[in-house]
């Protein structure tokens, strides 16, 4: 059996890199040492767990330069994306340090004069991730800084396309004073890890960024130990742009949230609701700006838009094109799949605007996960939200418009755990991110997320 996994680079499909194809042994042993871990580091204050979280996103930081060309290198987004990734990763580090003192109990009153009750928030104990390859960095220091702020052990399997940027963060970690076993990583088989790390009962919590079909497969394993779930799983993201809406604030935000990464975001607006006074103005504005991005090796200066992660997403984007194609839209802008030069593999999709969208297309229904930005006329406010709602999805969505009433309404309105209001760019590190109905279950960020890591427990006391 092969004991490596190579890793590719999706712009020119070289080899960049290799790690080693674990299994359950190693698995296994990564949670002892997690468990044997955990005693020491929990005891420790709070301050001094921040004190080494701290240093670690000091060193992050520090290193952004060569952690972004890794993540680059593995992943294919452009390199000042990568950049911003780094410093997005190293603020969870920074923020739930700091959060970490703050974890505070409860006194409640008795039933009867002798009766007090404590409420204590104590570390969950042995806990576990398994992360994405379209933020390979961020969503892990999102899962492991509150964790370990809280005085739990991690171990983490990265996805098998990006372990590289994961490994690199474990030697800042240590270099940082995260004693070994407080954070492993373990890199190989998906399936065999995710079975061991759902099966060992010494692992009392599983956090996983994913697609909605691994969400469910997992919440079923987890229910043989009834291991607690954080689950970050896939969006549909409507983004509604009103008549009344700042044209430029609207078409900025647009940009940056359906072009991000290639448009392999979970949160990435996936369809594009756009009321007919505003309409022609935003379709112009917005095709003028998506033909003017700029296709190629995300290491190479001015690019704004890498390689697909592999074939299997290229392929999905040229299904849901063709089928909306069929169905009667048409391109505005893009619509190609790309060799940008004879060096490089032939994954780069064109950023395409469509029109002529209707609800029965596919890009109106599914998740795209790719740099298609699928334009529908609406009429009235209340058709908007209720196609915006029309899906099992509830991770993100965006509105933009001016009126102060309608902000608020529609807001409230939208069945979504995250709500962009004038606003394509809503992650950061002190804000709870997660969705609703099948996006997912708890929340990452902020204190939100660090009660993700903590029990609660209560003592009676008779005095
Ligand atoms: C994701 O796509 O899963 C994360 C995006 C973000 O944190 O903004």
């Amino acid at each position: 059996m092969n004991d490596k996994i190579a890793v590719l680079n999706p712009a020119s499909d070289q080899v960049v890199g290799q790690v080693p194809f674990q299994g359950r042994a190693e698995t296994a042993a990564a949670i002892e040492a997690a468990a044997a871990a955990l005693g020491p580091w929990r005891e420790r204050t709070a301050g001094d767990r921040g004190r080494v979280l701290r240093r670690f996103a000091s060193f992050m930081y520090r290193d952004k330069e060569r952690l972004a060309r890794v993540l680059t290198l593995e992943q294919g987004k452009p390199l000042a994306e990568a950049r911003g990734e780094i410093a997005y990763g190293a603020a969870f580090l920074d923020w739930a340090a700091e959060e970490g003192k703050r974890l505070y109990g409860e006194t409640i009153p008795g039933s009867h004069k002798n009766q007090r009750i404590l409420v204590l928030r104590q570390p969950v104990g042995v806990t576990a991730a398994i992360t994405p390859w379209n933020f390979p960095s961020a969503m892990i220091t999102r899962k492991l800084g509150p964790a370990l702020a809280a005085g739990c052990t991690m171990v983490v399997k990265p996805a098998e396309l990006t372990p590289m940027s994961a490994l690199a963060l474990l030697e800042l970690a240590h270099e940082a004073g995260v004693p070994e076993g407080v954070f492993s990583i373990v890199t190989g088989d998906p399936e065999v890890i995710g079975e061991e790390l759902l099966s060992n009962p010494l692992v009392r919590k599983l956090s996983f960024t994913g697609s909605t079909r691994v969400g469910k497969h997992l919440m079923a394993k987890a229910a043989r130990n009834v291991t607690r779930l954080s689950l970050e799983l896939g969006g549909h993201a409507p983004f509604i742009v009103f008549d009344d809406a700042d044209l430029e604030a609207a078409l900025d935000g647009a940009m940056g949230c359906k072009f991000r990464n290639m448009g392999q975001t979970c949160i990435c607006a996936n369809r594009f609701l756009v009321q007919e006074g505003i309409y022609d103005a935003f379709a112009a504005g917005l095709t003028e700006r998506v033909a003017a991005m700029r296709v190629g090796d995300g290491l190479a200066e001015g690019v704004t838009v890498g390689p697909m992660i592999n074939d299997a997403a290229v392929e999905k984007v040229q299904r849901h094109l063709d089928d909306a194609l069929a169905l009667g839209a048409t391109i505005r802008t893009g619509g190609r799949l790309l060799r940008p030069s004879p060096e490089l593999a032939e994954r780069f999709f064109e950023p395409t605007v469509l029109e002529g969208v209707t609800g029965d297309m596919l890009v109106s229904r599914e998740e795209t996960f790719g740099p298609i930005a699928p334009l529908r006329r609406f009429t009235s406010e209340a058709e908007a939200i209720e196609i915006a709602n029309d899906t099992i999805y509830g991770l993100a969505a965006y509105f933009f418009t001016r009126d102060a009433s309608r902000l608020m309404r529609v807001a409230e309105a939208l069945d979504y755990g995250i709500v962009g209001a004038n606003d394509g760019g809503p992650s950061t590190a002190q804000a709870p991110f997660g969705g609703f109905k099948q996006s997912g279950i708890g929340r990452e960020g902020g204190r939100y997320g660090m009660d993700e890591y903590v029990e609660v427990k209560y003592v009676s006391w008779r005095i």
